[in-house]
């Protein structure tokens, strides 16, 4: 899914020749047809950003933006991402993983046992909050088996508190913003519906040490993965401590998403930004 016409339109107004291809039978054709100096990614979910079409661009040897193929792929299983933080000492909520293969009393044992309710189930490489639900012991079969399609869930402890992304751009901490939404959660419809109403805060209100901290943690998580270019790292903040949910390898770069805004806060325009990722590009990783 390419992300609407902001990029595009922007790029051209500055100057640039811009050709939009989708990542379908032509896109081969296209390519060595315009022969682009740089291909801006900006596809988003699976396939776009799960190291997929990240292996297919690489055959061009074009420079393309953000994370490589492993680093992609890595960041979009929260699984695999969760062990490598907790391997780094980044702090992230405690998890187990289902694949529909006990029976649901021993399930919900093993729940109470190492976890507690209430739970956020969720799959293990989605985005957009698709299919990602806060389930307490009554209704989390009914759950699971409503997302069963996923053949594994991961089910992870809730965690209340703030709600506070971080972008990093290359070496760079960016900056954070905290998220109040209206709703439950910060799901689907709070992040891109704007009747939801979900309140954008930057500056966010953090003591200096505290977002130092949380500056660090991003950074670090984004380098353990092995990003390049821009990423978004998905906090929880709850009684002085930070868990990192996930790092996203493809940020949203519309006009409601967050990396723009946090860019913007810290005097980068938007050009500005994409221009430095498109420059970033031709650096290999
Ligand atoms: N363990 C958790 N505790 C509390 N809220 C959570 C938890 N996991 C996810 N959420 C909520 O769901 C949203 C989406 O979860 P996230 O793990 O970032 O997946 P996605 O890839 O869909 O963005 C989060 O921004 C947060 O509001
Ligand atoms: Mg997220």
């Amino acid at each position: 899914m390419i992300q609407g016409n902001r990029l595009p339109r922007s790029l051209k107004k500055n100057g640039y020749r811009v050709k939009i291809t989708e990542p379908d039978n032509n896109l081969e054709k296209s390519i060595k047809f315009f022969k682009p100096n740089v291909i801006f990614n900006a596809l988003h979910g699976q396939f776009g950003e799960d190291g997929f079409i990240q292996t297919i661009l690489e055959r061009f040897k074009i420079p393309y933006t953000h994370s490589g193929v492993i680093a992609s792929s890595i960041a979009m299983d929260k699984e695999i991402s969760k062990k490598i933080f907790i391997k780094n000492k980044i702090n992230t909520p405690k998890f187990l993983t289902y694949s529909y293969d006990i029976k649901n009393e021993d399930l919900i044992k093993k729940i109470k046992k190492k976890l507690r309710f209430p739970v956020v189930a969720k799959p293990l490489n989605e985005g957009s909050s698709v299919n990602v639900y806060i389930c307490n012991e009554k209704n989390i079969i009914k759950i699971l088996n409503s997302i069963k399609q996923y053949k594994k869930v991961m089910i992870e402890e809730f965690i209340g508190g703030r709600e506070i992304q971080v972008a990093i751009m290359g070496n760079k901490k960016l900056g954070a913003i905290e998220l109040k939404p209206k709703r439950k959660f910060y799901d689907y419809q709070a992040k891109y519906d704007l009747n939801a109403k979900t309140k954008h805060i930057i500056p966010v209100d953090l003591p200096q040490l505290k977002f130092n901290q949380l500056m660090n943690l991003a950074f670090k998580a984004h380098k353990v993965i092995g990003c390049r270019g821009v990423t978004r790292s998905d906090f929880k903040y709850f009684e002085g401590d930070f868990y990192l949910l996930e790092i996203n390898t493809q940020p949203g770069m519309t006009k409601l998403s967050l990396v723009p805004e946090i860019a913007s806060y810290s005097g980068i325009t938007f050009i500005k930004l994409i221009e430095w990722m498109l420059k970033d590009a031709s650096k290999k990783k």
